[in-house]
């Protein structure tokens, strides 16, 4: 009887799994292409976020390759539903459908992040006070160490602590800035808004100079 069943369940297991790999892959088929040809009304992704998804340095968009899907998701549905604005990405992630955002998402993290980091040209002094306050951050500040929530290299933590390593170090800042302007406020319990608040301009640039400095490592949904 046992073995019957296990036979059985086992042959149930194996047919749901054959079942489920064509969606699987019909699902990476649809981001694909929505990330290299774009959809009705929507430009290709790689046209700003490079054909790796490896983002752009000197324009200050992005790197999506191996970023966690989730959060790819999330930071998608506060750019169409207006607690994240920027006049470039609101527009695009307003015209996706729910599945498209999953689809392009899981495609991007999908994707292995360059190996090179963006960096930039950065005094040394720069460097080491942005490793300071990454690391220890500045108490009489009131700042944590960055590293204490995105993780040790900077590599993000599952779906809610985004990788941040191999960033452009402009786009950093820029989400900085908007935090201190309330441009974005779909931080969970606002724990990035008040830490960007505390960060003068100097500091803003150290640390993120620091963090473009590192290379980006992929940040697995399952982590
Ligand atoms: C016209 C240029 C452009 C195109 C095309 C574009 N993006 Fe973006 N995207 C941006 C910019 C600029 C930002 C950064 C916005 C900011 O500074 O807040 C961004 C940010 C993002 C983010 C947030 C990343 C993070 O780490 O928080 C995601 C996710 C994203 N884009 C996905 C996509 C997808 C998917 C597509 C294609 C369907 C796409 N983008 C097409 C310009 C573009
Ligand atoms: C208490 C935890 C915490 C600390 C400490 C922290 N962050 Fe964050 N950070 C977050 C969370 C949560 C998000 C994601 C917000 C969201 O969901 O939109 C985030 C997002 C970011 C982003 C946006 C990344 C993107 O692509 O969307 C940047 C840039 C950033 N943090 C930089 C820093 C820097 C620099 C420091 C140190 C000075 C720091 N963070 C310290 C929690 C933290």
């Amino acid at each position: 009887m046992r073995g019957r069943y296990r036979f059985t369940c086992g042959l149930f297991g194996f047919s749901f799994l054959i079942l489920l790999m064509p969606t699987i892959s019909a699902a990476n088929e649809a981001g694909k292409k929505l990330a290299l040809q774009g959809g009705e009304g929507v430009q290709p992704c790689s046209s700003c976020h490079g054909a790796q998804g490896g983002g752009n340095a000197a324009a200050g968009w992005p790197r999506l390759a191996g970023l966690n899907a989730d959060y790819m998701v999330q930071q998608l549905n506060a750019l169409a539903n207006g607690t994240r604005s920027n006049p470039l990405m609101a527009p695009i992630a307003s015209s996706l459908s729910e599945q498209q955002r999953k689809d392009v998402a899981e495609y991007f993290a999908n994707l292995t992040p360059p190996t090179t980091p963006p960096g930039g040209d950065v005094d040394q002094k720069i460097l080491k006070r942005g490793k300071v306050l990454a690391q220890r951050g500045d108490w009489q500040q009131g700042i944590p160490a960055c590293t204490s929530c995105h993780g040790l290299k900077g590599q993000g933590v599952g779906a809610a602590f985004p990788s941040i390593a191999g960033q452009p170090a402009m786009y950093l800042q820029n989400q900085i800035k908007a935090w201190q302007s309330g441009s974005r406020q779909n931080d969970p319990n606002g724990l990035m808004a008040s830490v960007a608040k505390r960060l003068s301009d100097e500091d803003s640039q150290a640390v993120t100079a620091w963090f473009a400095s590192l290379p980006a490592e992929p940040s697995k949904s399952d982590q």
